[in-house]
Parts: C-alpha cells; sequence; structure tokens
C-alpha cells in the first residue's frame, strides 16, 4: 500500500489526484484531525506529531509514505529521513511536497517572480525560498503566512465570509510585497478549497495547486524505484483514517475528496488531543 499522511483532511485533495493517475494503486490515508492544525504548532510538536503519523502508516505495511502536507514537510521530513529511517526503517521511504513542487513551478514564471501561500510554520521554515532558489537562483519569492484559514477549512467553512475575508487580506499583502509575482502557489494542501477566492484577487495571475504535480512527480518515482514500485500493492483498495472520532468527519472529507469517503478512527496518541 501507499501511505499518505497530512495533519486533516487537506492530503485528499494531493490523493485524488494520485487516485486519477493511478488508479489500480492500493493506498491508505492517515488524517491526524484530532491534532490539526499543525501549521501554528511548534517545530517539536510538528516532528513528533508526522513521525506518529509516519510511523503507524509503516506498521501497517506501507513501503512508501508521502506527506501530504507542506508544513511536515517542511518542519519534520528531512530530519526523519535522516535520524529516524535508517534506523527503523531502512527499507522504506519517504517523499515529502516542497521539493517536487518547487522543481515544477520555477518553470511557470515568466518575470521570475513567485508568491507562496502557505501555514506559518512553512513560512518560518523558509523551505520553499531555499528550494525554489535551489532549482533556480534568480527567483524572487515572496512567502504570506495564512494564519486562520485551515481552521476555517478544516471545520467545513471554507466558503464562508470569513474566509473570502482572509483570502483578500493575504492577497493584498501578496500584491503589495512584490506586484511582479505571475505564479502563485498554494502551498497547503487546504488551500485549493479555497482557490477561487484567491484566484479572484489575484486577476491573471497563475494560481497553481500540488495535486497533479504530485502525482505526476510519483509516476516519476515508481519508474525510477522498481524495488518500491514492485512492493507496492494495485488491487485499487482505499482505506482512510483519521485520529479523531466525530461522525461528521466522513462528509467534511468529502469535500476535499469530491466524493464520499468513510474513515475509520484510529487514535494514534490517546494523551493528546
Ligand atoms: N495541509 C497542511 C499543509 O499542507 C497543513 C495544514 C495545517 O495543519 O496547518 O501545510
Amino acid at each position: 500500500m501507499l501511505g499518505v499522511f497530512d495533519s486533516g483532511f487537506g492530503g485528499l485533495t494531493v490523493l485524488r489526484a494520485i487516485h486519477s493517475r493511478l488508479p489500480d494503486v492500493s493506498t491508505v490515508y492517515l488524517g491526524d484531525n484530532a491534532r490539526a492544525p499543525y501549521g501554528t504548532r511548534s517545530h517539536e510538536e510538528i516532528f513528533q506529531f508526522t513521525l506518529d503519523g509516519i510511523r503507524e502508516l509503516f506498521r501497517r505495511g506501507c513501503p512508501l509514505v508521502i506527506v501530504a502536507c507542506n508544513t511536515s514537510s517542511a518542519q519534520a521530513l528531512r530530519q526523519i529521513q535522516r535520524t529516524i529511517l535508517p534506523v527503523e526503517f531502512p527499507d522504506r521511504r519517504i517523499l515529502g511536497v516542497i521539493r517536487p513542487t518547487a522543481e515544477e513551478i520555477v518553470s511557470m514564471t515568466a518575470t521570475g517572480h513567485i508568491g507562496v501561500f502557505a501555514t506559518p510554520a512553512t513560512v518560518a521554515s523558509e523551505a520553499y525560498v531555499h528550494e525554489l532558489r535551489h532549482v533556480r537562483g534568480d527567483l524572487a519569492v515572496s512567502q504570506i503566512a495564512c494564519p486562520g484559514l485551515v481552521e476555517l477549512i478544516e471545520s467545513g467553512r471554507e466558503q464562508s465570509r470569513e474566509a473570502g475575508a482572509l483570502a483578500a487580506t493575504f492577497c493584498a499583502q501578496l500584491l503589495a510585497l512584490d506586484p511582479l509575482v505571475d505564479t502563485v502557489l498554494l502551498g497547503c494542501t487546504h488551500y485549493p478549497l479555497v482557490e477561487t477566492f484567491f484566484q479572484k484577487h489575484l486577476g491573471d495571475r497563475r494560481v497553481v495547486s500540488q495535486g497533479t504535480i504530485i502525482a505526476n512527480k510519483l509516476v516519476d518515482y515508481l519508474a525510477r524505484h522498481s524495488d518500491i514500485a514492485e512492493r507496492v500493492a494495485r488491487t485499487g483498495s482505499r482505506q482512510y483514517l483519521t485520529t479523531k472520532s466525530d461522525e461528521t468527519l466522513s462528509s467534511l472529507a468529502s469535500r476535499f475528496y469530491g466524493e464520499t469517503v468513510r474513515f475509520e478512527t484510529v487514535p494514534l496518541n490517546p494523551a493528546v488531543s
């Protein structure tokens, strides 16, 4: 099985793209909804919670886990790959979403000015600034932290006036910082649900979501790593796990995925919620 992890529902926007590109790949999704959002938490918490989620997916037999969360990718991925993986799971692999996204979006800008909307923790890590400049050194990268947005989206209020007002504020901040931006990344897997609000305030600038980018990169990865590809089952089975116990979760999740998905609750760490 391919494991897909996010702090909550956002990774479903990536999972949907993976399912449409690789429909026969067996997947297990884990959303840590009980402890979302991660984007306003400390590095230590994000690291530990991400590790809990990855360990659970490995325990369930996944040879490969996609961390479909920018915040976890920015704050925890590298450290887990370097310090935990070789010791605890030497034959497993973890992929994040920041480097693959950076590799793709550099070619989309004509002005060389890129904007990034992301959670406060992703912005603070400067991961996008480093990764984008690593691919193309002369890029101007402007980041805007978007506190409050994930909370609204995760609770089903993504179409609210409040969400629209926040998006308007963040767009105004970005354009004040750099009016030459022509490509704007939604650098949080929750944000595709408010893409229309962002696009409305960004005119003809290109607004980019990550789902298709990550799905295409996964196809390339599996083609280049046959050892992992052979261990990812292809029965088309799909399992959805969450750390939160709540009757309304499955219907909320359907808004991200586009069709009904049924969640099972698996407390990772019952002491923390
Ligand atoms: N969806 C996640 C991301 O891509 C994080 C949201 C959060 O938990 O703050 O950053």
